[in-house]
């Protein structure tokens, strides 16, 4: 185990200095997702999601003039990802894209909270 080649330890050092100084992503295609399973994703996509798409899409997601997001296992992260960022429009009903409102980082979150409505059923 001491034996480790000295080139090989170089190799290593600024890969374990960037995973523990884990700078901000900056990535376009959404590799850099957190883990949507996490309760502090979904916690932190439900407090943003209550702040600025209840009024469309009702209390956890039920529905309203924007479509019900509960009990929804039709919807895939990489399809909410882009929805979200890009927008929707159903006949004259439009959701504006947020890629300029929030980062990749919280749109994922938002992603998270949404699949966790997953088997919420949906109110009558
Ligand atoms: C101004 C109203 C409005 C707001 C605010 C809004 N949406 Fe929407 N949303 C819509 C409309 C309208 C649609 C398209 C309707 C449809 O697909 O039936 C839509 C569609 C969606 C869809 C796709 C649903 C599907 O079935 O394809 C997702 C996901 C979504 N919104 C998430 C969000 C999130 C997350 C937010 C908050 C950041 C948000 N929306 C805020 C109106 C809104």
């Amino acid at each position: 185990m001491r034996s480790i080649p000295i080139s090989i330890q170089r190799g290593l050092m600024p890969l374990l200095f960037a995973a523990a100084a884990a700078p901000r992503p900056a990535l376009a295609d959404g590799a850099q997702r957190p883990d949507l399973d996490s309760p502090a994703t979904i916690a932190a996509g439900a407090k943003r999601f209550n702040q600025n798409c209840v009024y469309c899409h009702g209390n956890a997601g039920s529905g309203g003039k924007g479509a019900a997001l509960q009990g929804r296992h039709d919807l895939t992260p990489e399809y909410l990802f882009q929805t979200i960022s890009n927008g929707k429009t159903r006949g004259s009903l439009l959701m504006p894209a947020w890629k300029e409102a929030f980062s990749e980082q919280e749109i994922w979150e938002l992603g998270s909270y949404i699949l966790s409505l997953r088997d919420v059923g949906t109110k009558k």
